[in-house]
């Protein structure tokens, strides 16, 4: 069997043997400790002087490769084009997109030193399989190295419409960049869908087959000719483990958290939110909802808390300084409002949580309210579902725009921009009977359980070791 290569910016920590806050970080490795293989990519260090250094560091079957950043790297291609150009851009907010050319230099060449390191690690038959935006141009640059292996593209966060794609200035050199992939991977057929419009539309190439009109999980991939190269595209949304969180989950209601969450709610009812401190989140929307809910239906003062857990992010850009600070003067202006001596409504938590608690919280509450305002997936909203006690299940209310909308039908539905019909939906969710939320969760649990990681994982193998062309064999422009 070839050795599986995973590349991607962020790599699970090593030392505490668990994936950090971040979507991308939690899949791949939960898919990787089942396969073994390499994760190559960046150590989390900024290096002040002097060269990075690769650490290789095997950990059961799984071999890390990291490598730190030189400041000025560090500064354009993470903090810069990935993050204050691409993110942005992807997540639909055209009004915080930055871009400095310099920054975009930067992270082509931070990409090619990247792949340079990589290559000495290679052998012949392993597969490669590049993680997210920060390592678009990495198969191209793999292939100006010589490297002939087959390379997958998965990317975790959603493909913008090709109109706003136009605002990122080397939207084409972006997109061109990708078609070196021997297959793309997306979260849903809408960003499948996306993506081979731009290439129709203004890439000059061309889409054939697909399951475009497929709703939720790839069939066949489409097959797609442009820049000179041949490729396929198809949706591979990422899952979880259900089973072994609701194991996680049910361990873990016996441990101090779940006991002192217990102690300080007395019978009230919990709402609760898990999401880095990111502006896609939809963080304010979702508190002024809740205000809104205490407004409209004056029985949920004092008899419901709101539990948000948000860890800062990227907290180094001022983008993120600023979603905190409106967040906190929202939340200061809300709990004024509201407060009792013996209830605060909405409780807001910086901390990263052990994997265990953060299920078992999931299980002690009574809705999970994941509105981010665009997400590729949206982990948290499936951990939740899986969290649930079957015989007591709790209720998700979830954002359209969230791909994991597509597969968990049986939430309930929101546009996170109507703070009316989030409070209703809350309303509702908190109400609802015994009977409902069992056969939602049932509906949901069967999905989750048909598409968890390892398929995801395998069908996205499979399909980049069954076609793809080697670059020798590359289709006539
Ligand atoms: P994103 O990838 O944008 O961060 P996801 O919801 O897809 O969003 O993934 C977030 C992942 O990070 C989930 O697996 C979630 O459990 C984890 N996570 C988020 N906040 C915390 C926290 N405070 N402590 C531990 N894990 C967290
Ligand atoms: C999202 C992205 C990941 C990223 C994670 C955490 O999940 O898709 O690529 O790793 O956020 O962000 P960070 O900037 O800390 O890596």
């Amino acid at each position: 069997m070839s050795r599986l290569i995973i590349v991607s910016n962020r790599v699970a920590p090593i030392s505490e043997g668990g994936p950090a806050a971040g979507g991308l970080a939690v899949g791949v490795y939960d898919a990787l400790k089942e396969t073994g293989g390499m994760w190559f990519g960046w150590s989390g260090e900024v290096v002040a002087s002097g060269q990075p250094q690769l650490q290789l560091v095997e950990q059961g079957p799984v071999t890390f490769a990291t490598i730190g950043l030189a400041r000025r790297d560090y500064d354009q291609y993470y903090r810069g084009f990935s993050n204050a150009t691409l993110w942005p851009a992807f997540h639909y907010r055209a009004d915080l997109i930055q871009y400095d050319r310099h920054d975009f230099e930067g992270y082509w060449r931070v990409n090619t030193w990247l792949a340079q390191q990589l290559v000495p690690l290679l052998r012949p038959d392993d597969v490669i399989w590049v993680h997210d935006y920060h390592l678009i141009p990495f198969a191209q640059a793999l292939r100006s190295a010589g490297v002939r292996n087959r390379i997958g593209f998965f990317l975790h966060i959603p493909f913008p419409a090709a109109q706003v794609l136009l605002a990122v200035p080397p939207h084409r050199a972006l997109v061109e960049a990708l078609c070196s992939f021997d297959l793309l991977g997306f979260q849903t057929q809408a960003d499948v869908r996306a993506f081979c419009d731009y290439v129709v539309h203004e890439g000059g190439g061309e889409v054939a087959g697909g399951e475009q009109g497929a709703p939720v999980v790839a069939g066949a991939p489409a097959h797609v000719r442009a820049f000179g190269r041949s490729l396929r595209a198809a949706a591979y949304p990422i899952g979880v483990y259900p089973d072994e969180i609701a194991q996680l989950a049910k361990a873990g209601a016996r441990g101090k958290s779940v006991r002192l969450m217990r102690q300080t709610r007395h019978e009230r009812k919990l709402i609760m939110s898990v999401d880095r401190l990111d502006y896609s989140k939809g963080l304010v929307e979702r508190f002024r909802a809740f205000e809104h809910l205490l407004d409209q239906v004056p029985a949920c003062r004092n008899n419901v808390s709101f539990v948000q857990i948000a860890p800062p992010t990227r907290a180094d850009m001022h983008a993120y300084q600023d979603i905190r600070l409106r967040l906190e003067s929202e939340l200061g202006r809300i709990n004024g409002r509201f407060a009792e001596l013996d209830w605060t409504p909405i409780r807001y938590i910086h901390r990263q949580y052990e994997r265990s608690v953060l299920a078992a919280l999931f299980r002690e509450s009574h809705v999970g309210y994941v509105t981010p305002l665009r997400d590729g997936m949206n982990l948290v909203a499936k951990e939740y579902v899986s969290a649930q006690d079957p015989d007591d299940p709790g209720v998700l209310v979830l954002s359209r725009f969230a791909g994991a909308a597509d597969e968990l039908t049986g939430a309930l539905i929101v546009n996170p921009i109507d703070i009316d019909g989030m409070a209703q939906a809350l309303s509702e969710a908190l109400a609802m009977p015994l009977a409902d939320r069992r056969a939602r969760y049932r509906d949901m649990m069967a999905q989750l359980r048909s598409n968890n990681v390892s398929v995801w994982r395998d069908t996205f193998l499979r399909d980049l070791a069954q076609g793809g062309q080697l670059p020798a064999e590359r289709a006539p422009g």
